[in-house]
């Protein structure tokens, strides 16, 4: 995806608007360097969470008075500022879910478990998070289809050339990649991959989880058929995840959820569903976790994600510059141009825990571990790596923090 020019971020002065960086860690500064996992909160989304449980909180559709239809109206907004968000066409297609695991289970679930044959092939690759991987390993299990993993090259990015082949093994009805490594930031060819699913006649699943808190997303261009997002990714709270579809797939799909607010009637011998998107959103809603995903938007959109995208390719082009100096070091994945806010290491005979927990006493966050990505620590042919990850708040500093922190390591170890 292209970086453009133009609109510069000052993450210092945007990291004002983030009360956790007004602590120190072990006495020293925090360098948070693990948005990846989770990003940090705004003031601005606090507040407007603070703000709906203080004036407007009650249970959203149900009620006729006034503070369940402010709470029904605030839900509804947050539904509106994710479909512009994504470029939807329709807010009947923005279904609110925890995250984008339940995001993909949802569609794993409701359109894989029903559509799925013996013999069909599901397609996926080695740069998978878990999320988007066992669930569509399970479902193919279940239903005795075959589970396809497209190839990394030496580079961290996916080899496409075995596509022909796949496709004459057999009917590809699930093609479900990222858009954004977890791991190794990699930004993938879905514009290619989803044009290639479609020539098979399958529907393509886009986790986005790392892809929407850091550029632009327009599900009408990238053409894909679902998508799924984490909230507390993009700077919104924990609890609250979007999974997009499209209305003609998700009118034909049988429920996920079952219970309250997703039917249309209930009888001793028949239920049927309520409309898009209620039919996908049994029992109460993750209501102020909506409105604190939609105030997160705001602030996203204030700053421009073309201004994210582009402030965090500068961290990674800076990060593995600084990050090559370090003796012993190992880097994953591909050169920063094509790659997001994103950089896993690993030092020489030293195992990831042991350098993230000497990081920590220096004021570093960062995450040691498979990053729930085993198949392709498999393939790296390691068990775990260091991952430092950047977002709009995070400034050069705080690499040079790390930078020293892992000289600092190496000296534990030497
Ligand atoms: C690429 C990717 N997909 C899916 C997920 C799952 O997100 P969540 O745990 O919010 O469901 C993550 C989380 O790290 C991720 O990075």
């Amino acid at each position: 995806m292209a970086v453009t020019a133009g609109t510069k971020l000052d993450a210092r002065t945007l990291r004002a608007d983030f009360p956790i960086f007004e602590q120190q860690v072990h006495g020293k500064p925090l360098a948070f360097l693990d948005s990846a996992a989770s990003s940090q909160k705004p003031r601005q989304m606090l507040d407007a969470m603070d703000h709906f449980y203080e004036t407007s909180y009650a249970n959203v559709h149900r009620g006729v008075y006034e503070l369940a239809e402010r709470a029904t109206e605030a839900l509804e907004h947050a539904r509106e500022r994710m479909r512009a968000f994504l470029n939807a066409p329709s807010t009947r297609e923005v279904i609110f879910v925890r995250n984008a695991t339940e995001a993909i289970n949802l569609v794993a679930y409701a359109w894989g478990l029903w559509n799925l044959e013996a013999g069909d092939i599901v397609v996926v690759t080695e740069l998978e998070h878990h999320s988007n991987f066992v669930p569509w390993q399970f479902v193919a299990g279940k239903r005795g289809a075959e589970l396809r993993m497209l190839p990394l090259d030496d580079h961290g990015e996916l080899d496409l050339s075995g596509l022909d082949a796949i496709a004459r093994e057999g009917n590809v009805k699930i093609v479900a990649t990222n858009l954004v490594s977890n791991s190794l930031g990699t930004i993938n060819p879905v514009d290619r991959l989803v044009a290639w699913a479609h020539e098979q006649g399958a529907i393509f699943v886009c986790d986005a989880a790392q892809a929407a808190p850091h550029m632009k997303l327009d599900v009408q261009a990238l053409g894909v058929d679902f998508l799924a997002v984490s909230g507390h990714k993009m700077c919104g709270p924990s609890g609250a995840g979007v999974l997009w579809g499209r209305a003609e797939i998700l009118q034909k799909m049988e429920p996920f959820l079952t219970g309250g607010h997703m039917i249309s009637s209930v009888h001793v011998d028949k239920t049927t569903w309520g409309e898009l998107p209620h039919k996908f959103e049994a029992g109460t809603a993750p209501m102020a976790e909506a409105v604190g995903l939609g105030a997160a938007i705001d602030y996203l959109e204030a700053i421009g994600l073309d201004a994210i995208e582009a402030h965090e390719h500068e961290l990674a082009a800076y990060a593995l510059g600084r990050l090559a100096e370090v003796p012993g070091i190992t880097l994953y994945g591909p050169p920063a141009e094509r790659r997001a806010g994103i950089v896993s290491f690993n030092l020489e005979g030293i195992h990831p825990h042991d350098v993230a927990q000497i990081l920590d006493l220096q004021g570093v966050a960062i995450r040691a571990g498979h990053h729930c990505c085993q198949p392709l620590m498999h393939k790296l042919g390691v068990a775990a790596t260091n991952r430092a990850s950047f977002y709009l708040y995070t400034i050069p500093e705080e690499i040079d923090q790390l930078v020293e922190g892992l000289h600092a390591v190496r000296k534990v170890f030497a």
